[in-house]
């Protein structure tokens, strides 16, 4: 019996195409030596760019090629099934390098074949090729091509995880070609997922650091895949689920449902404070906060203070919560570290439209507060009150004001907030 890794070459080592259902082969390459995808992303065995071939009775068609350096895989591999001028359709799910790589020479090799992209694949597809005059189709939900007794349907996901992301759906296959979604970094030459090691680490772990900020456009997505009758998703990376495919679509499902609002009544807010404090001055700060968002009932407040370090536990509260308020000292001219290692492990969660503010004690000039706000800002938060600041020990003065920007950011969560005319020598 030939052995599980054998069918990616022919008998003279050569790479070959192997066959996923009864019309789609898979065409892709396997990158077992990467270790970091994208700068930020880690692969425990590396990774593979998956490209795929369907036959239908007047023609094939190609979904997807590989990242540049494996072109040669998907060249070798395609030839192993089919020959140049067979190929009708170009189909990217994808335009980012990983899946593009190949495109410039496979357009050269299947100059009849006709490219279909998203919409929003447009203005990328002019970036990636260097080139003013491209033939293309830019196509949507309800568009589909025919090869005969095959097609390809159109699904138009955008955001998983760039704007131009789309599936594609074969309804004779009964199957998926899903991009990115539902994909990992886990090289496996056994590439099916009811014969490869397991990956479900590298399954969540993709989804939490490529998906997950953009959870509302998964749950769209899953709104027009979950109705098809489907056995099998051949993502672009990672293993091919052909065992219980629809497992993978109800995990996407759970990882993107916030879990917080089921606990909450319809008009309840959360707001949560965090702050550091060295000398105790920013602490009482942020008990007045705390004390003032307190008085409106239908805001449930959490008061926390980073001095542990461990930042990470928070990130899945932040990303469900409606306000953000944090507290910081000034030193040596800069907010403290545990507030920067707060607001970098949020890249991974979609902060949009969020309510921020920030306050804390300084002893020299504070800017650490403007500079925490400047950072909200940047990361989409509303940061419609003024910080507060306070010269080393708050008097009770202070303390009432605190107490009032605490109110003020609870009330304008609930939408409460009176307009406040612009003093101009607050914008100085
Ligand atoms: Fe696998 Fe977003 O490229």
């Amino acid at each position: 019996m030939p052995s599980a890794h054998a069918q990616l070459f022919n008998a003279s080592g050569q790479p070959q195409a192997v066959r996923v259902s009864e019309r789609v082969h898979w065409i892709g390459a396997l990158d077992p030596n990467l270790r970091t995808f994208d700068i930020i992303l880690r692969t425990a065995n590396g990774t593979s760019y998956n490209a795929y071939l369907i036959r239908g009775s007047e023609g094939v068609a190609i979904i997807d090629t590989v990242k540049e350096g494996f072109a040669q895989d998907f060249f070798s591999r395609l030839e192993s099934v089919a020959d140049y001028d067979e190929i009708k359709f170009i189909i990217l799910n994808h335009l980012e390098p990983d899946h593009t790589g190949a495109l410039p020479e496979l357009l050269k090799r299947a100059p009849k074949a006709r490219l279909f992209i998203s919409q929003k694949a447009q203005s990328m597809l002019k970036g990636l090729l260097k080139k003013e005059e491209l033939a293309y189709t830019p196509v949507t939900t309800g568009d589909s091509v025919s090869l005969g007794d095959r097609s390809l349907h159109f699904l138009h996901t955008p955001f998983l995880h760039w704007p131009d992301t789309q599936c594609t759906y074969s309804p004779e296959e009964t199957l998926l070609f899903s991009g990115d979604v539902f994909g990992c970094h886990f090289c496996d030459s056994r590439l099916f997922n009811d014969q490869v090691g397991d990956f479900r680490f590298s399954f969540e772990y993709y989804y939490a650091h490529i998906m997950r900020p953009f959870k509302e456009y998964v749950l769209r997505a899953l709104e027009l895949i979950q109705p098809l009758p489907l056995t099998l998703i051949a993502p672009s990376h990672g293993p091919i689920l052909r065992d219980r495919p629809l497992h993978y679509i109800q995990r996407y499902r759970q990882l993107s449902t916030p879990a917080l609002h089921s606990e909450l009544s319809p008009r309840q807010k959360t707001l949560l404070i965090f702050y550091i404090s060295s000398y105790g001055n920013t602490r009482r700060m942020a008990e007045a906060i705390y004390q003032g968002a307190m008085q409106i009932d239908e805001v449930r407040v959490s008061l926390y203070d980073l001095e542990g370090g461990e930042v990470a536990p928070f990130v899945d509260l932040i990303e469900e919560a409606d306000g953000l308020i944090l507290g910081t000292p000034t030193i040596n001219g800069d907010a403290v570290k545990p507030i920067w290692d707060l607001l970098s492990s949020l890249t991974v969660v979609n902060l949009k439209n969020k309510l921020g503010g920030v306050f804390g004690s300084y002893g020299w000039t504070g800017e650490g507060v403007r500079l925490v706000e400047d950072r909200l800002r940047g990361l989409k938060l509303r940061v419609p009150v003024p910080g507060v600041r306070v010269k080393l020990i708050p008097t009770d003065d202070e303390i009432l004001e605190c107490q009032a920007f605490g109110l003020e950011l609870a009330q304008e969560l609930m939408g409460l907030r009176e307009a406040k005319s612009l003093n101009l020598a607050d914008l100085q």
